[in-house]
């Protein structure tokens, strides 16, 4: 019989060859100022929902590669939700079995995604001392790694791999999309990973490329103080191990409203459907946009869909009951001066 599971020009062998190959699109209709392009790479395109896919395929195959990862493992890892999905989706073409520690902040998409998927899900829910859960979330993992035979913990916060994936990929893919320099490059931050890896990469091409990470109000990454912060996937209650600042040239702090403006404003103007850190950005963008040199070529990433988000940034009771709470702080903080 004739075998057909043979290589064949245009078919991919499993869906973890679909990761990556993103385009770029210019928001023209968002940043229609003369002088200035925006440009973004689709990262949100990637088969699981976000540019976690390149993240969870690198280190994966690393890890096998180096023997860390063998046919049985049972991979860990602690994910606010995408990294999560990425890998609970490579588990699957790989065969290998995976549990995902989240905590309350990780949407209720996200989890049963993760399900849908075949991994077990553990959830903390202890609070750390910032007031975000990623030192819970990692006890918990290291507790696991103790109890279950042949586990791996693939740490995205101190792998080195983590930031190569978006270094060999998302990176050299831009440099290749690009045909004239970009002045500023964009990336909301949480271990970094997709940060350093571009902004290595870019800086190679474009040698006086500025890097400005957009980080979450309430995010303890640069040293200020820990708050109350409601999206995934951007910000940190703890300084992951591949942190290096001195690579980063500028920090734009933004807080959940202004994230949910950007989205609404990017899904409007443009008609893009991203998650909260896309509208992070596009908000430090256009706080930032001011006082950038004419002509300016900018470039950024847009990680993930909006459908994990319809119940947070896409919903307006939560957009007023942030409102709301910004204000009774405000009132709180100005009747403490009285
Ligand atoms: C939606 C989204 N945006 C941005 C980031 C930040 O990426 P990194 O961890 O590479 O800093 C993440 C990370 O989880 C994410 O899920």
């Amino acid at each position: 019989m004739v075998d057909l599971k043979v290589e064949s020009r245009g078919v991919k062998r499993s869906v973890l060859e679909c990761v990556g190959h993103t385009p770029l699109v210019s928001l023209d209709r968002l940043f229609p100022e003369p002088g200035v392009q925006v440009m973004s790479k689709m990262e949100l395109m990637n088969p699981g929902g976000s540019m976690k896919d390149r993240t969870a395929r690198y280190m994966i195959q690393q890890g096998m590669r180096e023997g860390k990862i063998r046919p049985g493992s049972h991979l860990i890892e602690s994910s606010s939700g995408n990294l999560g999905i990425a890998v609970a989706m490579a588990a699957r073409v790989l065969g290998l079995s995976f549990t995902c520690v989240v905590d309350p902040k990780t949407t209720a998409t996200h989890i049963r995604i993760l399900r849908r998927l075949g991994a077990g899900v553990e959830m903390v829910r202890e609070p750390d001392k910032n007031g975000g859960y990623l030192d819970s979330r990692i006890r918990r993992v290291k507790e696991l790694l103790h109890t279950i035979p042949d586990s791996f913990w693939i740490n995205q916060y101190a792998n080195e791999n983590n930031w190569k994936a978006h270094y060999h990929g998302t990176a050299a893919e831009m440099a290749d999309q690009l045909d004239r320099p970009v002045d500023v490059f964009f990336a909301a931050v949480s271990t970094t990973g997709s940060l350093l890896g571009c902004a290595r990469r870019l800086r190679e091409h474009f040698p006086s490329i500025r890097v400005v990470a957009v980080d979450a109000v309430g995010s303890v990454l640069f040293g200020g103080p820990p708050g109350k912060r409601e999206l995934p996937g951007i910000g940190a209650s703890r300084v992951p191990e591949l942190f290096s600042p001195e690579e980063i040239d500028e920090v734009v702090h933004v807080d959940d409203r202004e994230a949910a403006r950007g989205c609404r404003e990017l899904l409007e103007r443009e008609g893009i459907f991203a998650g909260g850190s896309s509208g992070s950005v596009v908000a430090a963008i256009r706080k930032t946009l001011g006082k950038l040199p004419r002509p300016c070529r900018i470039l950024t990433l847009f990680p993930d869909r909006g459908d994990r988000y319809l119940d947070l940034v896409y919903n307006d009771d939560w957009v007023d009951r942030l409102a709301a709470g910004q204000e009774e702080e405000r009132t709180s903080i100005m009747g403490e001066r009285v």
